[in-house]
């Protein structure tokens, strides 16, 4: 009698602490989600295999006139909520990328489920994206906008866009790693064109928030990959030291 007692006070513990386990790992991302819901708000078709970029414009974008870019690029995430997702809040508010599209740091307030629903159409059915994006991208996305928008307008000065407060010898430490595939001047690999050459130095001084973005969660579908900042293991101020060391070097 004792032990059928012992044995079911044990299975009922162990249920307990698997049902707790369960709850506290559904409340924390793993950082593989987040880094790919990142790589996919950046450009959604080349962060997973066998998505193909839809042709001509996204729905919603006749509602504006200002962003005059067309096709392909229209249906990245990054163009109408911007790389410091504040859209028109944010550095997309002006300049040639001005869409008047809000940002999406304020759906952080809702739940992971309902901004999965806002990209299925919830809130505006032009807004759905489940005929390109399987289940677990939109899951990825939405565990992005939760758990991963980084709000920089206090670490970052708008005006200069330069990091408010960073250590560049630091930075330079950290970077060796960047160095390995960019090279020690971060000219190695050219984004750009060559009569127009856009180089890790370019970026950092040009958009320091696409640079965070983008070295937070890694390059998409980059050859080789470029590694995550979050799964490297790298704080915020980390990532402000890089920037700034990399805000010294050449843009050309
Ligand atoms: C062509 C422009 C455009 C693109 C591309 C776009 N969005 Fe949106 N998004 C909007 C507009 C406009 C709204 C506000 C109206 C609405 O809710 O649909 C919005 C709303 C949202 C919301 C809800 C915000 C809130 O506070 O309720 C989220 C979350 C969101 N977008 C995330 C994304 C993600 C992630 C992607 C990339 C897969 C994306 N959007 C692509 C224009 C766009
Ligand atoms: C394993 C190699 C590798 C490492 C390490 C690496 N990168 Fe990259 N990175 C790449 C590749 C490949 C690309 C894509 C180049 C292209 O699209 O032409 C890229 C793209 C970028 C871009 C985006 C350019 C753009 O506008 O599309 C930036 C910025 C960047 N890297 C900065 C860094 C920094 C800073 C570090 C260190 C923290 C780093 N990278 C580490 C391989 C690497």
């Amino acid at each position: 009698m004792k032990r059928a007692w012992m044995i079911w006070t044990c299975l009922w513990l162990l249920a307990t602490g698997l049902a707790l386990a369960s709850i506290v790992m559904a409340q924390t991302p793993s950082p593989s989600s987040v880094t790919i819901g990142g790589q996919l708000y950046d450009t959604w078709w080349k962060a997973v295999p066998d998505v193909k970029p839809p042709d001509g414009n996204h729905p919603l974008w006749a509602l504006q006139s200002t962003n005059k870019r067309k096709g392909t690029v229209t249906w990245r995430c990054k163009e109408c909520h911007g790389w410091d997702y504040k859209g028109n809040d944010g550095a997309y508010g002006s300049g040639s990328h001005k869409t008047g599209f809000p940002g999406v740091i304020g759906a952080q307030a809702k739940s992971v489920d309902e901004i999965k629903a806002a990209l299925k159409g919830s809130t505006n059915p032009k807004h759905d994206f489940s005929s390109f994006l399987d289940d677990t991208a939109l899951t990825n996305l939405a565990t992005f906008v939760k758990h991963g928008l980084l709000n920089l307008s206090l670490a970052i000065d708008g005006k200069t866009k330069k990091p408010v407060k960073a250590d560049i010898a630091r930075g330079q430490q950290l970077a060796d790693l960047c160095a390995a595939c960019h090279g020690p001047e971060g000219t190695q690999l050219n984004f750009g064109k060559s009569d127009e050459p856009e180089f890790v130095g370019t970026v950092a001084k040009q958009n320091p928030w696409e640079f965070l973005h983008k070295v937070r969660v890694g390059q998409p579908g980059s050859d080789p990959p470029m590694p995550a900042g979050l799964e490297v293991g790298w704080s915020v101020q980390d990532l402000l030291d890089i920037l700034a060391y990399s805000q010294t070097l050449p843009e050309k």
